[in-house]
């Protein structure tokens, strides 16, 4: 098990920004996500010093975690925000997010969006097919505006942890392939249209990567068809956004690199590449997400009930589950846990964690091994500040638990736990 950030023992107990977990979840209730503040701001300015040199960006993408407070500390660490949804742009409206800082994803913006964030606007879009290119700069003209906009490209690289395939990967519901002219056939219809301002290429070769080769691959590759954009239509695209994915540790299966090593092999393979292929060095963006957020993040359980199957398997249920961490039930997850209120123990038990939804599917880790529990104790799961408050939902209507962000032994609530009432709002 490893601890991150602020977490350490004390007392046998586990603390995060100075803080007891026990009085976190007698203050602000069980279950309860807790964010690490300083880890979070630290991760951010380790991103900003190593990329963010001669013009080069870097966007936090919000699908990891997002929330008011969240896109007021990305703006105040000066990173730009990628989102992909009306909901998504709407919270960086509201928390003053200044949008010309902000990328807007996603293979289907609906025309609402689209207009949404024209008239809000958003820096630029990161457009996905031809529909799309035809449609915003519809609702562009409609508006009196001229949008900038970035291609998405998928440049046949897919990349999830070691594994990567070089070719393959055009089979892809987002962006424009290299096959078939597709890309050029692309640049040649915004050409054409008045209110697109095309700025540059997006592409995102995928998740959870710990190689740094694929990343080098998607450099030269987008370099290269940037040049080729230069030769066919005298064109000099001046972006490139290289998409997010930087891999980080769950378990000790995981061993990641660090986000300078990333960055420097990445600027640096951009700086050969532009050497090589004579082409002006384009301003870069990379959208991390998970590496910012993830190992800040520790949910908190309550256990509950202890089921034993004889000479089977010992299952601990704890008060929370797939509605707040759907990510074991969808991609068979890894986690790392802890009794939070006993930290070491001289011996230890093999337990699976258990979800209370009504799913044989609702384990929140398998065989972990852990000091001996008992019901009442605290559970911490480690690693689940991205994807997990991002992803929760209310299965079984079991509200969301509140989110609290500690920093300095202070604890401040930045999303109110769901309540009942709320579950049923909308309902007429
Ligand atoms: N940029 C684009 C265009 C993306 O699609 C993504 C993630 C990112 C950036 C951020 O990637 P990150 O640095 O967080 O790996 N729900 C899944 C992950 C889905 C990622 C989707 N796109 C999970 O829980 O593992």
């Amino acid at each position: 098990m490893k601890l991150f950030g602020t977490s350490k023992v004390v007392d046998n107990k586990l603390q995060i920004g100075g803080i007891d977990s026990s009085e976190l979840i007698n203050k602000f209730g069980s279950p309860l996500y807790v964010m690490d503040e300083e880890l979070i701001r630290d991760n951010c300015r380790r991103y900003i010093k190593a990329f963010a040199k001669n013009g080069n960006r870097v966007a936090y993408a919000g699908k990891a975690f997002i929330n008011l407070y969240m896109c007021k500390l990305i703006k105040e660490e000066g990173l730009c925000l990628d989102v992909v949804s009306g909901g998504e742009l709407f919270t960086a409206y509201k928390s003053g997010f200044p949008l010309e800082n902000v990328y807007l994803h996603g293979n289907n913006k609906t025309p609402e969006e689209i207009s949404m964030a024209i008239e809000l606007g958003v820096g630029r879009f990161v457009t996905d097919n031809f529909y799309e290119i035809e449609k915003i700069n519809e609702i562009a003209e409609e508006l009196g505006k001229t949008q900038k906009i970035l291609l998405r490209v998928t440049p046949g690289i897919e990349a999830h942890t070691h594994d990567y395939i070089k070719t393959g990967q055009v089979d892809s519901k987002f962006g424009f392939t290299l096959l078939e002219d597709e890309v050029f056939r692309a640049v040649e219809k915004c050409n054409q249209l008045d209110n697109l301002e095309l700025v540059g290429f997006h592409c995102h070769i995928g998740s959870q990567i710990f190689d740094i080769e694929p990343f080098e691959d998607e450099v030269e590759i987008m370099i290269n068809l940037m040049k080729e954009i230069e030769n066919r239509f005298n064109i000099t695209l001046k972006e490139l956004d290289l998409g997010g994915g930087f891999g980080i540790y769950y378990t000790e299966e995981d061993e990641p690199r660090e986000a300078e090593e990333f960055c420097e092999r990445i600027l640096q393979k951009a700086a050969e590449v532009c050497e090589d292929s004579k082409f002006s060095m384009p301003i870069l963006t990379i959208e991390p997400g998970r590496s910012i957020v993830a190992n800040a993040g520790t949910t908190l359980y309550t256990v509950g009930s202890i089921k034993e199957v004889p000479g089977i398997r010992k299952y601990v249920g704890v008060d929370g589950g797939m509605s707040d961490n759907i990510r074991t039930a969808l991609y068979q997850a890894k986690y790392e846990c802890a009794v939070a209120n006993r930290m070491e123990s001289d011996n230890k038990e093999k337990v699976t964690i258990a979800g209370k939804c009504c799913e044989s599917g609702d384990i929140l880790i398998t065989d972990a091994i852990i000091p001996p529990v008992k019901s009442g104790d605290i559970l911490a799961t480690f690693t689940t500040g991205a994807y997990g408050y991002s992803m929760s939902n209310n299965y079984n209507r079991i509200p969301k638990p509140a989110v609290v962000m500690v920093k300095d032994k202070e604890a401040k609530i930045i999303v109110k736990k769901e309540s009942f009432e709320d579950l049923i709002r909308n309902d007429l």
